[in-house]
């Protein structure tokens, strides 16, 4: 039954489907819907928009597209808030234009990736409604996490969790006849309910989600907030001083990464096994190690996960060298290829953190030494690009473009940014709308203007302006990711051997490929490898030797 398709299915090409592990070491383009490309002038990205660019993809060279979502929604969080998983939302189209951008990007040979939101769902949606409006002792709240207040008035939350967007994750309800009654739990905005994962419910409407969509032809999901699905039983007090912020450190949350959420994605991959053409699961996991993060890509669980401890290692050639091995070394046993990010909608752009000084984070409100950024920028991703696995790229970071830090606090939407400093809080500065030529009234991203301002400076920074232009940052992706097609060695394998080099400099050989990448803020002197690919700075080659600027990568071939 699975392997029919609807009447909008669109299956992948006979070349898609005949390669094999193509996910392995593929490049992964993450689009993000609402600020990529307007196609009807209001201001906003769609559907449409993203389909009339799919050659500017197919050009850049990446065998994927991930799109954040684009589900109906009242964009409480920017679409991460779902009312209808089947339903695509007016501002970006209809299914019809879902399907139409699937079989296109299947005709480039492009691969389509949605987001799927399966923690929580938005307060719009059918079932959340219904649970209100029924009251308490509603069948429906049981498929959220609905419980009593504590207190003589039940005026306390249940428990004393936080939301990872500030102030508690639970909200009192007033309940149909007026009083202020139960509270639900949301780890993220009010306006989004954690669902139940153990009611049955739940878990057959997403199996059923996922048959929706691979059924129109997509060729893999994103999870968002892949851990934290199922959460410690009872949920219990976080104990000692309840720092949340550690989440991201070592210990375990009673709401993220608990075992059980592993059995959700075995039922998940059998159901994605069903379809041709190897689809695949990415999971959005902020686990305490990558050894952690392994258990999620064992080979009956998901394909790959995204690797947040690479995305936050600061731009030093020692904690690289310890990320990308300590990945390794976790991927391997599991079988799973490693991944490889530095930006997404959730972070200040790697040009902006890069122009700052180490330790920040990776919420950042400073500019910092633009220059430097972005020379940093790229020689991070020739590094990215050099390593085996499977590398994740975000919107516009082709372009070397910076976070908007200035933006005026009343054009912002984050609604981690109006709860205060929690994990996140400064993410409009990445999502702004990406300029495409040098002129009009939002540089080419739509015939009106933009949800959020472009800076001026972004007209030079545009795909008009930088195409064909020799060392310009867009050709320098285009030509790494030609390059690295072209390469047997890159993104094969599970492993790098490292050569010697100075402090501050990071050299491995991958067969007849050697990369080198300098992380000091002073020229270097190593041997010239062979005969150079590609750097993301100008080289010197004098009798063998290379002098390799600061914040530079080189590749070469020996071959
Ligand atoms: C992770 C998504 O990437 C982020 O944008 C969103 O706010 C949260 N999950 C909640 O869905």
């Amino acid at each position: 039954m699975s392997q029919q398709h609807s009447a909008l299915a669109s299956a992948p090409t006979p070349a898609q489907a005949k390669r094999s592990d193509w996910w392995r070491d593929a490049v992964i383009y993450q689009v993000y819907p609402r600020s990529f490309a307007d196609s009807n002038g209001d201001g906003m990205g769609d559907l449409e928009g993203i389909r009339s660019r799919l050659p500017y993809l197919r050009d850049l060279g990446v065998d994927a597209v991930w799109l954040s979502p684009f589900y109906a929604s009242p964009q409480a969080d920017a679409g991460y808030d779902v009312a209808d998983y089947r339903a695509v939302d007016p501002m970006f189209g209809n299914l019809l234009d879902a399907d139409a951008l699937i079989r296109d990007a299947h005709e480039l040979s492009l691969r389509i990736i949605v987001d799927l939101v399966p923690n929580h769902s938005s307060d719009q949606h059918e079932w959340f409604k219904r649970a209100l409006r029924e009251g308490p002792g509603s069948a429906l709240r049981d498929r959220y996490h609905f419980r009593p207040g504590k207190g003589e008035h039940g005026e306390l939350p249940p428990n004393n969790w936080e939301s990872i967007f500030g102030g508690p994750a639970w909200t009192r309800v007033t309940e149909p006849d007026g009083t202020p009654g139960e509270w639900y739990l949301h780890l993220f905005a009010p306006e989004q309910p954690d669902f139940n994962w153990e009611h049955p419910a739940v878990g057959d409407e997403f199996r059923s989600i996922l048959r929706f969509w691979l059924d129109m032809g997509v060729d893999g999901f994103r999870i968002d907030v892949a851990h934290g699905m199922v959460k410690a039983e009872g949920l219990p007090d976080i104990g000692g001083d309840g720092d949340q912020l550690k989440l991201l450190g070592n210990d375990v949350m009673p709401f993220f990464d608990q075992d059980g959420v592993h059995d959700i994605y075995r039922q998940w991959r059998l159901i994605l096994d069903e379809y041709a053409g190897e689809r695949i699961f990415v999971a959005e996991a902020w686990t305490p190690t990558v050894a952690r993060t392994a258990n999620y890509v064992r080979p009956d669980e998901l394909h790959q996960a995204f690797n947040f401890q690479y995305l936050g290692t600061h731009w030093d050639a020692e904690e690289l060298r310890k990320v990308v091995d300590l990945t390794l070394e976790a991927m391997r046993p599991v079988g799973a290829p490693a991944t490889w990010v530095l930006s997404n909608h959730d972070v200040t752009r790697h040009a902006t953190r890069f122009a700052n000084p180490a330790g920040l984070g990776t919420q950042i409100r400073e500019a910092g030494d633009r220059e430097l950024g972005l020379r940093r920028a790229r020689a991070a991703t020739l590094l990215m690009l050099a390593l085996p696995g499977s590398a994740y790229i975000y919107q516009g970071e082709e372009l070397g473009l910076p976070d908007v830090v200035d933006l005026p606090d009343e054009v912002r939407q984050d609604p981690a940014y109006f709860r205060g400093a929690g994990q996140d809080g400064f993410r409009d500065g990445c999502r702004v709308p990406i300029p495409w030529t040098r002129e009009g009234s939002s540089y080419g991203f739509g015939t009106g203007g933009s949800w959020l301002p472009q800076p001026a400076e972004w007209a030079d920074l545009s795909v008009e302006a930088q195409t064909g232009v020799a060392g310009s940052t867009l050709e320098l992706y285009r030509t790494a990711l030609s390059v690295r097609r072209a390469e047997p060695d890159l993104g094969a394998g599970d492993s790098v051997e490292w050569l010697r080099a100075p402090e501050g400099v990071l050299a491995f050989r991958r067969g007849e490929f050697v990369c080198v990448a300098n992380t000091t803020g002073e020229s270097v002197t190593t041997p010239a490898y062979g005969r150079v690919l590609l750097a993301s700075g100008e080289i010197a080659e004098v009798d063998g030797d290379a002098k390799i600027p600061s914040d530079t990568t080189v590749w070469w071939t020996t071959a």
